[in-house]
């Protein structure tokens, strides 16, 4: 293992590679990662020197406070390889943004550009022989914090874990995919966290989602826990509804993540002229489109889903779906998403940034 120190980050590379193991065509999600890994650790109230490092298990404090009270935050994020063989981030100040509004809503500290930024330009130039070139594929970019401070009192850690992880990734949904309308379980509440990207709404998703996968269902649309009445996101994508020709989406809220895509889609919706409406979606309007036939589509956009068509819904024990049509939005703005993001189209946006 060689150690050097480029613009303040220590860099220790691996002395061997596994990418000649992995099978590019056949990946699942998130279940592949490359050589190195970029780590900064929070101490003594400040930022520690970055490393980047062969990709290895961590050590560390049982009593650790994320073990304990879950200080954990995350993010998601994409980097795509052109036909120059030129690595691009897709919106990463975004990410960043959100990242550092989730460590505060969590108590832990925010996160330096230096580290941030920096630490993922510097990983993906070490790693990009791991970058598959295409539409489809894409190398998915795990930031992610933890509090590893010791101690079991029940108050933020003053140590924290910050770490960069690359996953080579094609889609994140295999097959079509179901829904149901949550009727009892909520995902997030007026002052909690659901607008973070914190690790516990996602764990609070799992056992209802278990439910939902039981009867067949992939994932559930998660509705406002006061009234159980307006459509608000998938949990691991928001959601889409096109009732005749209107593209709806219920706005964010302190309950609803700030998808990236989703803005993304939004601003792309409404440059090809489509009716973009983004108000609250209302249960019964959706029932009665399906019944009438007015509902044509819905789909989730994601940073891991990108846009992924649900075919029908389930709500009170009815199961609605909708017939495949010509024309399709999601279709249409999947494919100007992607084009923009592998770089096959031009950027009118200016969302993309060169690595
Ligand atoms: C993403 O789309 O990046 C997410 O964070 C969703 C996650 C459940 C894979």
């Amino acid at each position: 293992m060689s150690t050097t120190q480029t613009s303040k980050i220590e860099i220790r590379k691996a002395t061997s590679s596994k990418i000649s193991s992995v099978d590019f065509e056949n990946l699942s999600f998130g279940a592949v990662f490359t050589d190195h890994l970029f780590e900064c650790d929070f101490k003594n109230g400040e930022w520690q020197t970055p490393v980047i490092k062969p990709y290895a298990p961590i050590l560390m404090d049982p009593s650790s406070k994320v073990f304990h009270y879950g200080q954990a935050i995350f993010e998601g994020m994409k980097a795509y390889k052109d036909d120059n063989n030129d690595v691009w981030l897709f919106r990463p100040d975004e990410n960043y943004k959100r990242f550092n509004n989730s460590a505060v809503r969590m108590a832990m500290p925010e996160v330096p550009e230096s580290v941030f930024i920096d630490g993922l330009n510097e990983l993906l130039k070490i790693d990009k022989d791991w970058i598959q070139k295409g539409n489809g594929s894409s190398m998915y970019i795990r930031p992610f914090m933890i509090a590893t401070g010791p101690g079991v009192v029940a108050n933020p850690s003053d140590e924290y874990k910050f770490m960069i992880l690359l996953s080579p990734a094609k889609s994140y949904y295999s097959g079509e995919v179901k829904v149901i309308i949550a009727e009892h379980y909520s995902r997030a509440a007026n002052g909690g966290i659901g607008a973070a990207k914190a690790a516990g709404n996602y764990a609070a998703q799992f056992y209802p989602t278990n439910l939902a996968n039981k009867d067949g269902f992939q994932q559930v649309i998660w509705t406002d826990d006061a009234t159980h009445t307006k459509l608000e996101e998938a949990g691991t994508m928001n959601v889409f509804f096109r009732i005749n020709d209107t593209l709806l989406t219920a706005p964010t809220s302190e309950r609803i993540l700030d998808g990236i895509t989703r803005k993304s889609l939004i601003a792309m919706a409404e440059k090809e002229g489509l009716n973009v409406e983004v108000r609250p979606v209302i249960v019964s309007e959706l029932v009665e489109a399906a019944k009438n036939g007015s509902l044509k589509e819905i789909f989730g956009a994601g940073t891991a889903a990108v846009v992924s068509v649900i075919k029908g819904f389930s709500y009170q024990d009815v199961y609605y779906e909708m017939t495949s049509i010509e024309n399709s939005y999601a279709s249409l703005l999947k494919e100007k998403l992607t084009n923009l993001q592998n770089k096959l189209a031009e950027d009118t946006f200016g969302w993309t940034v060169k690595v």
